[in-house]
This record gives C-alpha cells, structure tokens and sequence, in this order.
C-alpha cells in the first residue's frame, strides 16, 4: 500500500468511533427516516463536522486522505450518516473557505468549527439537475438586499443545519455566468426549509426542498464575484466527488465484510460457503474492485492535498467506487439469498443507500461527462504544446 501506516491507525480510530457511536442507531435512523440529532455533538467533538476546517476556524484540518478515510469508515456502517458529513464538508465547508471573504469566514465557519453548525449546499432544482447551469432561481439586488425567488430541491442537511450556500441567476443572459452564489441564514425572511424528500435509500439522512418567496438576503452575504457561482459549485463538486467515492468504498466494504462473515459461518455439504468455487470467486471479485476503486479514491484525495489537477480524477473515483460499491451490494445478497432480502436487513440497506452515490453529486453520466471532456482538453493542449 502506498498510503503511510499513520493512516491506518488513524482508520482503525474512526472504525472504532464509527462501530460504537454510530452503528448502534444506523437501523433506527433509517426506520424513522430521519437523522437522530442527538448524534450531532458526538461528531462534532470526534472531529468529524470540521473535518476539512483549517484549525484556525476551530477546526480538525485533516487532510483529504484523511476525510476520505473517515468518510469510507462511518459509511461501512452507516450511509445516511457518510452523507451527512461528506455534504457539511465538501459541501458547506469549502465554498465558504474557498471563496468567502475573511468576515464571512468568521462569521459562518467559525460556528462550525466551534459548535458544529451545519452548512448545506443549495444546487439542485426541479429543472435543473445534471444540467446545473440550467438554474432558475433568481437573485435582484434592490436596496442593500439581494431578493432571491425560486426552489432547490434535494438538498442534504438544511432541517438540521444552520446555513445554505446557494446558487441564484443574477442576470438574464441565459449561460452560467449569470449564476452567482449567497450565503443564506435560515432566520432570513422569505427563506424556508421545504418538504421531506423521501428517497429509495440513505433514509436517515435529511434531505429536503428549500424555497426562496421575495428571500432577503444582505447584499454582503453575496459568496466571491458576482456571476463566479457556477465554477465555484463546480470546483466544489470536484472535491466532493472525491467523498461521494468513498461513502460508495465503505458501503462496498460493508457489504463485503457482513457476507463474507456470512460465508465463513454457515457450511454446506460439510465446509463453509466460502470454500465453494462459485462464493470463493465472488468474494475475490468484491475484494479486487473494492482494492482497485480505493486506490482511484485515495489518488485523488492525494493530487487535492498536493494543489494538482484531480477533477478527472475524483470523476473516476466517484464513477468507479459507487458503482464498485452496488456491485458489492448486489453480489452480497447474491451470497446470502433470503438472508439478505429482509428489507430492514443491513444488506438491504447497504443496496438501497450505494445506489445514491450514483446519482448525488453528479450521475455516474456526468462523472462520463467530466473525464472524457478533461481528457480532450489534457489532448488539445498536448497538440498546441507540440505546435500542432
Ligand atoms: N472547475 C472550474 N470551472 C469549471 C468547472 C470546474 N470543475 N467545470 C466547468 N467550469 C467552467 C468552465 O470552464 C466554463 O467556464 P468558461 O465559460 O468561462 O470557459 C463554465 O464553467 C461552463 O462550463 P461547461 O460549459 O462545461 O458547463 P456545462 O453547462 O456544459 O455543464 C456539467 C457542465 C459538467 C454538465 C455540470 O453542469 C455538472 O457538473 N452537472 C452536474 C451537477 C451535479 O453534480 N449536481 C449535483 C448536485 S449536489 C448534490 O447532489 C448534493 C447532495 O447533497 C447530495
């Protein structure tokens, strides 16, 4: 293994932290459809809110390695919870760090790291999904005020957390230069938090619509320049593409780890399942990809820490480990039968909750989308670079 022995130990500390804080209320979070808030101050005070947050805000400042390591440990036993703190994270925290002004950050990260305030991530709406330029909410300064109008929907954290980051059109030339982005407290009025989504999977994550009606928001709550909003979304995506790769690798792992228990447990004709060819090859398949896709994911977590390019490669990891991870998923009830199909066995969920990461932050398209536009432009600066 290439990565340092530290952060094994660093792994096995939050495998610890993650089997006994959180995977005792995963099955009952997922049941009540709801994220347990009473788990908030126990993240907060492992570290696991500020995660990304320089020290300097009262954060932990891991490294990125180190974040996607924690998020592929708590989602080995619970996705609805690997979502939650990999939107707060990459979501909340960097837009805010990246582009906000030095009052901003003090006003809005400085809660986070001191209390573990919770910042979500206002992108996606009703027509605008994949197509992210494609928004419709509108932003008119009047006054010393910003007067957003329009609806986000699928929005991870904004019941149980304190600010949004979002996006509004505030011009009308119709590309994504019109977008610009807003830092929006709850108590702003014409702001609310919306209905529940009730989603196929991670059902203990909160999830829900945001509406803007005549939204007042200060004209200094404004994030970076006006019209940037659209590359500082996708810049920020970028890097959380990189956590969504490793929920998808812990569920896999997950997944992996309870059938393969299963196998070595319970025999037929006389020796353990796992010592049947068929079980045996498919155990080796989910170890290989599980190996292979960890590797995309921390090769990118690595090229972020080093300030290089990884936008090509947080698309792979994400594409590759969330898919990787429903294999597993699919594979795993494959070697359990009826043992797995129990809706509230944890298979089941593991199936239910990896087949978001296919779709969150970007469909497995998008993912496509990203690389093979990177690897043409990589091509056609190789041609000009050759005077081509
Ligand atoms: N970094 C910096 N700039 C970027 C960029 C990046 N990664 N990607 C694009 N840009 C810039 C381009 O350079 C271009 O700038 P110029 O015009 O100045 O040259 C501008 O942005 C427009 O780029 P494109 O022409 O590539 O834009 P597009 O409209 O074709 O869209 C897309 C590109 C990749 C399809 C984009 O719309 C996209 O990523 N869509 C998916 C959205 C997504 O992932 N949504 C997930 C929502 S979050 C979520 O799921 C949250 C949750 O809580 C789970």
């Amino acid at each position: 293994m290439w990565w340092d022995r530290q952060y094994e130990s660093f792994r096995a500390e939050i495998r610890e932290f993650a089997e006994s804080e959180i995977a005792p209320i995963a099955d009952k979070m997922v049941g009540n459809s709801a994220f347990d808030k009473s788990l908030l101050p126990l993240l907060h005070k492992r570290g696991l809110l500020s995660m990304i947050l320089p020290k300097k805000y009262g954060g932990v400042e891991w490294d990125t390695l180190q974040y996607a390591i924690a998020v592929e440990e708590v989602s080995r036993v619970c996705g609805s919870t690997g979502i939650t703190l990999a939107a707060c994270n990459s979501l909340g925290i960097y837009p805010l760090y990246a582009f906000g002004t030095e009052e901003q950050k003090e006003k809005y990260l400085r809660p986070v790291g001191e209390r573990g305030a919770l910042i979500a991530f206002g992108l996606t709406e009703p027509g605008a999904g994949s197509d992210a330029g494609g928004t419709k909410t509108t932003a008119v300064l009047k006054g010393d005020k910003w007067i957003l109008n329009g609806s986000k929907c699928f929005i991870t954290n904004p019941s149980i957390g304190d600010f949004v980051v979002a996006t509004a059109r505030t011009d009308n030339n119709g590309d994504s230069h019109d977008i610009s982005s807003f830092i929006v407290e709850k108590s702003f009025p014409g702001f609310s938090v919306g209905k529940k989504e009730n989603k196929l999977g991670l059902r203990g994550s909160d999830t829900a619509m945001l509406h803007f009606e005549d939204a007042e928001i200060p004209k200094e709550n404004l994030l970076g320049e006006i019209g940037e909003g659209f590359k500082q979304f996708m810049m920020t995506l970028d890097g959380g593409r990189i956590s969504i790769g490793a929920m998808g690798l812990g569920l896999g792992q997950g997944a992996f780890d309870i059938c393969a228990e299963y196998a070595d447990t319970h025999p037929v004709g006389g020796k353990p399942l796992a010592y049947s060819q068929s079980i045996a090859f498919k155990l080796a398949d989910m170890a290989l990809r599980l190996e292979a896709a960890r590797h995309l994911v921390y090769t990118a977590a690595v090229l972020k820490d080093r300030n290089q390019p990884f936008g090509k490669q947080s698309a792979m990891a994400k594409l590759d480990a969330s898919e990787v991870g429903r294999f597993c998923a699919h594979e795993a009830i494959g070697i359990m039968g009826f043992d797995a199909v129990d809706e509230d066995s944890k298979i089941a969920r593991i199936w239910r909750d990896v087949k978001l990461c296919e779709i969150g932050e970007g469909t497995s398209e998008i993912q496509r989308l990203v690389i093979s536009r990177t690897m043409a432009k990589e091509r056609q600066k190789r041609r000009t670079a050759a005077g081509l």
